[in-house]
């Protein structure tokens, strides 16, 4: 490895320690595949082996996205075996063999011959779902969970049948912030989803071990999101709101393949590294023709508790920015608030435990423009 960019990345990746080995995931050989752009993205594989602690795709991913001129990751969990038996070279044109460990000129991501993707058939309708709507982001972190339970909740409250499927595959945390941990029980062959604040609930959280490793290869992910939408029992509902992993992967890919999405939401903070990634992600829906509805600015802001005034602790205008720029509305600008990371560990949304807080306001501002389908349509 020898350009600076690669060299950061391998120091970051460096300070990941696989607490069952006691390795970090580069010496363990854990990372394969890396391949960055010029315009720093990150894409590279992580090997996780069933015993190994899931939330490692999630620590990989955040190490990397602090490494300084990296612009968007993409962490591929992997099994092992899978990846050993996949490796292996293959007629017509086999790639050099690599002994394991040793480095290589790293691939420029945009050179690379683009894979052959199986043709798909086109996306289902399914009408008893409602409006089916994308809450994503380009970057991580940045509270699109957050702001789907709020939303799905404050939807519920005005009396509207509200679904939220959780599509974080590789770490589903919605049941976590709406506080149900039940499995979905099986009637008549359809999962019954859990329910909460009147939202009904569907996530891979309910179906596998808490901190199981989240190895799912693409189409895996495709039979899980289709799963969701189709055997699921929702009953008929008006909203469907999917909670996305962050950036534009399998996931979301999968989601506009599997049905028809009717708009998407992209949550990004105020700062410009973060529109930049946001932008990236809002085209992809379109280009799949489906519409942006508009842009949620969270954490613009941090008030003052002394003096009321508020404090742009992440910048400033960037939600704006990029809805001017998608020429979509701006559904609302959430300031930071102290108590949402507790009510999301506890499972009560902000917008039940603390209606009154200006974020609270917020984000009911973002379910009255998804309630009104008019609003919704005149985004575009
Ligand atoms: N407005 C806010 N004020 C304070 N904390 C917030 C706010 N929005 C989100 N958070 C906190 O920030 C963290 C990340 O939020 P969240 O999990 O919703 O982001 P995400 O985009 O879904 O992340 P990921 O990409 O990992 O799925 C959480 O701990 C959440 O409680
Ligand atoms: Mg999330």
């Amino acid at each position: 490895m020898t350009d600076p960019l690669t060299q950061r990345i391998d120091r970051a990746l460096r300070s990941i320690v696989n607490p069952r080995t006691g390795a970090d995931v580069v010496s363990a050989e854990m990372v394969r595949d890396i391949a960055t752009t010029t315009d720093g993205k990150v894409r590279l594989t992580l090997l996780l082996d069933a015993r190994d602690d899931a939330t490692l795709v999630r620590a990989v991913r955040h190490a990397v996205e602090g490494v300084d001129g990296v612009a968007e990751v993409r962490v591929d969990p992997k099994d092992p075996a899978e990846f050993a038996a996949r490796s292996r070279p293959a007629p017509p044109m086999p790639p050099p063999p690599r002994p394991p460990g040793t480095s290589r000129a790293l691939p420029v991501m945009d050179a690379a011959p683009a894979p052959a993707r199986p043709t798909v058939p086109p996306p289902v309708v399914y009408p008893n779902l409602g409006r089916v709507i994308a809450v994503s982001s380009g970057k991580g972190g940045v509270g699109k969970s957050t702001v789907t339970t709020n939303v799905a909740v404050a939807l519920a409250r005005r009396g509207l049948r509200v679904g939220l499927m959780d599509a974080d595959v590789y770490g589903p945390n919605i049941p976590r912030m709406l506080g149900v941990d039940a499995p979905l029980p099986v009637a008549n062959e359809k999962i019954v989803p859990n329910e909460a604040f009147g939202v009904k609930v569907v996530s891979l959280g309910f179906l596998i071990e808490r901190d199981q490793p989240a190895i799912w290869r693409g189409p895996i992910v495709m039979k899980i999101i289709t799963q969701f939408l189709r055997d699921v029992e929702w009953g008929q509902l008006d909203v469907l709101l999917v909670d996305m992993p962050p950036g534009t992967g399998d996931a979301q890919l999968s989601l506009v393949q599997a049905t028809q999405v009717h708009g998407a939401i992209i949550v990004t903070t105020p700062q410009l590294v973060a529109v930049g990634d946001a932008l990236r992600g809002a085209r992809m829906f379109e280009r799949v023709g489906v519409p942006v509805l508009g842009i949620v600015e969270n954490m613009s802001w941090f008030e003052n508790p002394e003096t009321g005034t508020p404090i742009p602790i992440f910048g400033s205008g960037g939600g704006d920015e990029l809805a001017r720029e998608l020429g979509v509305p701006i559904l609302a600008h959430v300031p930071l608030h102290p108590r949402i990371v507790q009510a999301g560990d506890e499972g009560n949304p902000i917008v039940r435990s603390d209606p009154g807080a200006a974020a609270s306001k917020a984000l009911v501002q973002v379910a009255d423009a998804i309630a009104t389908p008019a609003g919704a349509a005149s985004a575009r």
